[in-house]
């Protein structure tokens, strides 16, 4: 693999700890990271390479399993890890410069910092004479917090990296499962009859977590589950699952059809908007077994504040493929379980053959697991053992642990290795980025026009009761069973 200097601005932050370096490290550990390439940790604080590798040690043992730690791995990546002092926001670039030499490797400039930064940073970069033409640009989500802020930081942005040099994260495209959703579609002909309105009656996305917001409330107070999950994540699940066969899984092909799915989505404007959306915000509770508090007791959080923590929302694609059947999207943090899912609630058989008034079959459910355990299930209908010709649901299940021996990638070391080989497909496009904020920004909008507080929820629940309401108005009911049903 190529030589690097890979720059983490924010290389102290959160993400970083949790997420960066432990990715890091697999893949020093699976050899990908040689010396010469280097890790550089920018940021304000002041400290030796020496303390800043130790903090990296430190968050390895922390987030890894502790099998995974082996300290012949730690001494062979620490010594490529370094930190540079300085104000990313200030002129002086020059300890960087110092640091990053005449090297000829790429430079490949991590933003994990608030999108307030990434065009001051960019513009400094190259004023500083850093940036070159085989550099590369990443940017961690949230990438503005509307449409003219994206705008903005776009046009700053592009006046200095080419579309072709920017990697704009949303590590749920990093995740095994999610590639697994792309081998299930295109590797199969099985599914691809039954992906579209005739055969299906309503497909739900939902991606619920046990945390909650407190130790990120400046972040999460100011943004909410909109902003922060359904303008990326839920709408890139919704945008894979719902696209039309790309000519191959090139960066452009594939991005060329979710943009479409994101320009066929129905916009929700004003009252559209409030009939097709429920917005909540947790009240304390408990979470398997503990209390935890309510949300605008969290530190940080606005008394009065009216964020939602919850939300549910009805789209609909207006393609010949899709028209008609409901999208539910579902989000939300102190939630019952941490659970992200696709569900395909298939249509009904057209008629009960096995009649004498019995209750018709339910309909086929097909259910991709991203977490926990990924996998994939396929609800059918058996016949019950016995004389009598009596149906009861049961299912094929794949789980993709059970069948693969080999540890599946952690989403950021995925994310680190396409970034190394330069390779885009996985990085949303700038035009992705703002058709998903021009979805989103209405029904921001109509909710801050609206009377309408969030609608409380109890920590532990699935959410505020209205949620379950919205898909009962369309004959449909939350797929809840995390245990499953069959
Ligand atoms: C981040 C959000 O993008 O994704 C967080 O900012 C959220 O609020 C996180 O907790 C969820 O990611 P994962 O991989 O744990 O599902």
């Amino acid at each position: 693999m190529e030589d690097f200097d890979l720059l983490i601005f924010g290389g102290a932050g959160d993400l970083a700890q949790r997420k960066l370096l432990p990715a890091l490290y697999y893949l020093a550990r699976d050899g990908h990271l040689q010396a010469p390439s280097r890790i550089l940790g920018v940021g304000r604080r002041e400290q030796t390479d020496a303390a800043y590798r130790e903090q990296v040690a430190g968050a390895c043992r922390l987030q890894l399993n502790a099998e995974d730690v082996q300290e012949e791995v730690l001494q062979r990546f620490l010594p490529q890890v370094h930190w540079v002092q300085m104000d990313a926001t200030g002129a002086d670039y020059s300890a960087l410069a110092g640091r990053l030499g005449d090297a000829e490797r790429p430079r490949i400039f991590f933003l994990a910092t608030p999108p307030r930064l990434f065009a001051p940073c960019c513009e400094n970069l190259a004023r500083a004479g850093l940036v070159r033409d085989d550099s590369r640009l990443v940017l961690e989500k949230p990438l503005g917090r509307d449409l003219a802020s994206a705008q903005e930081i776009e046009r700053r942005v592009a006046g200095i990296f080419s579309e072709r040099q920017i990697f704009r994260i949303d590590h749920y495209l990093g995740k095994e499962a999610v590639q697994n959703l792309l081998a299930l579609r295109f590797g199969n002909t099985l599914f691809e009859p039954l992906w579209r309105r005739e055969a299906v009656s309503d497909v739900q996305i939902t991606v619920a977590e046990q945390v909650g917001a407190g130790g990120r409330a400046d972040f999460y107070d100011h943004n909410g589950a909109l902003r922060d999950m359904v303008q990326s994540h839920l709408l890139q699940l919704l945008c894979i699952f719902a696209m039309e066969p790309p000519v191959s899984i090139e960066a452009d092909a594939v991005r060329n059809e979710k943009l479409k799915v994101l320009h066929a989505l129905k916009p929700l404007h004003g009252e559209l908007a409030l009939q097709n959306s429920v917005r909540g915000q947790y009240r304390s509770g408990a979470i398997a077994g503990t209390a935890v508090p309510g949300y605008l007791d969290e530190d940080g959080v606005a008394s009065q504040s009216q964020t939602e923590t919850f939300v549910a929302l009805r789209a609909e694609i207006n393609t010949w493929r899709w028209a008609g059947v409901p999208f539910y999207l579902r989000t939300g943090k102190r939630l019952q379980e941490r659970l992200a899912e696709l569900v395909v609630n298939f249509r009904p058989v057209p008629t009960n053959i096995f009649g004498d008034g019995r209750m018709a079959p339910p309909p086929n459910r097909l259910v991709i697991r991203l977490h926990p355990q990924d996998g994939v299930r396929l609800h059918v209908q058996a016949k019950r053992p016995g004389m009598d010709m009596r149906l009861k649901p049961v299912h094929l299940h794949l789980d993709f642990a059970d069948a693969f021996s080999s540890r599946p990638l952690e989403a950021y070391e995925r994310l680190f290795l396409e970034i190394i080989q330069n390779r885009l497909t996985l990085f949303m496009r700038n035009d992705e980025l703002e058709s998903a904020w021009r979805w989103i920004d209405p029904i921001q909008q109509a909710w801050c026009e609206s009377e309408q507080m969030p609608r409380p929820y109890t920590a532990g629940s699935w959410g505020p009761s209205a949620s379950a309401t919205l898909l009962a108005r369309g004959g449909h009911t939350w797929h809840e069973e995390t245990n499953d049903d069959a």
